[in-house]
């Protein structure tokens, strides 16, 4: 191709277009070059227009939009984190606030809904430099690992950098997912995850690792020890290492599950990131909870009513029905935000055993 043309504009259809005008003015800065009753088209630099809205009659709202193909969001950039926080906090003030924040390692970015609930990113680059974070999208293995990245709370994020952290010092916190929200924050523009139900296999057709992945998560979301159970095959076994806890066969694994629930009622799982290496497939978790419900270990372990928030991996070994035959599963206790003593404080953390867990797969991104 002899000659490139550049991104100019992104126009979107609405039905509230004295709405999406403001709104995206406060947001954003884009300021109205001509407003029609039909249409506005917006800039918030020397092009003629960056943003271009139509109302034209006979549009109506996508109320399944999450789940619908399209587009699934814009993107505008800072040029320093001090601006995106700036930009995050005088957004506070006014009552619009993000959906959810992830640091993808390649940019910091907050995900906010417009009045259509289009998605709209703000983001500052990690690297200041395109050219530096187009070399790292391109050839880092961590990147191609991990391209979503992690959570974070922005108004942990904002009180951090008040304290006088650095860009660079915050963004390998957020990485470390010291940073992560009490809750686990909404797939933002997305369809919600997968629900836990029986396996679903077509023929002799192998599950999609990925479905496995999900429904593991879900299992564990979910009250229902049964289903959970169910993604087991009957001689299952389950290991939980830090606690130093096997369990086999469906009957146990379901009791470790009742088990686990009681005592962490709230008890949210979710899939961060799936690998898979022939019939093994590991699941990098993102889990949240408190010990609210009781004891666990017979004691041992006392309800503190503290919330935690931690990542774990759950290496999980298929059977030719990609039912579940073996589980292990790690905390990483690095994760762990300092100083809330929750019950992992007192666990043994193998590192050991999680290293050579992965180094003895061939891991491949999903
Ligand atoms: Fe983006």
């Amino acid at each position: 191709m002899d000659t490139i043309p550049t991104l100019h504009h992104v126009n979107l259809k609405t039905t509230r277009l004295r709405e999406m005008i403001d709104w995206y003015d406060t947001v954003v800065g884009l300021k109205p070059q001509h407003v029609d009753p039909v249409g506005a088209w917006l800039t918030n630099d020397a092009a003629n227009h960056r943003l271009a809205l139509l109302a034209f009659p006979g549009i109506s709202d996508d109320v399944d939009k999450d789940s619908h193909s399209g587009l699934h969001h814009m993107a505008f950039e800072f040029s320093s984190l001090d601006e995106l926080l700036g930009t995050f906090a005088r957004l506070r003030t006014l009552g619009i606030t993000p959906s959810a924040c992830l640091d993808h390692g390649v940019t910091i970015s907050m995900y906010y809904a417009d009045p259509d609930r289009n998605v709209v990113e703000l983001q500052v680059d990690n690297f200041h430099d395109w050219a530096k974070s187009s070399e790292y999208m391109r050839t880092s293995s961590e990147f191609a690992a991990d391209p979503i990245g992690v959570v974070f709370d922005p108004d942990r994020a904002y009180d951090a950098f008040q304290t006088g952290k650095t860009h660079e010092e915050l963004h390998r916190t957020m990485m470390a997912g010291r940073l992560m929200p009490d809750a686990p924050p909404p797939l933002v523009g997305l369809p919600p995850r997968v629900s836990l139900g029986p396996l679903q296999k077509q023929g002799d057709a192998k599950m999609d690792v990925v479905a496995v992945a999900e429904k593991f998560c879900a299992g564990w979301t979910s009250p229902d020890a049964e289903a959970f159970s169910m993604l087991f095959a009957p001689e299952a076994c389950y290991t939980d290492i830090a606690f130093g806890i096997a369990r086999r066969g469906r009957d146990q694994i379901m009791e470790h599950h009742r088990i686990w629930r009681t005592a962490l009622p709230e008890f949210v799982m979710l899939n961060e990131h799936t690998y898979e290496s022939g019939s093994t497939v590991i699941v990098k978790t993102v889990c949240y909870g408190s010990f609210s419900g009781g004891d666990l270990g017979g004691g041992k372990l006392k309800a503190t009513f503290k919330s935690f928030r931690a990542r774990a991996i759950s290496v999980l070994e298929l059977n030719e029905q990609s039912q579940i035959l073996a589980c292990t599963e790690y905390y990483d206790k690095s994760t762990m935000p300092i100083g809330d003593e929750t019950p992992f404080d007192q666990l043994p953390w193998p590192h050991k055993d999680l290293a050579e867990a992965l180094s003895t797969k061939t891991v491949t991104a999903s």
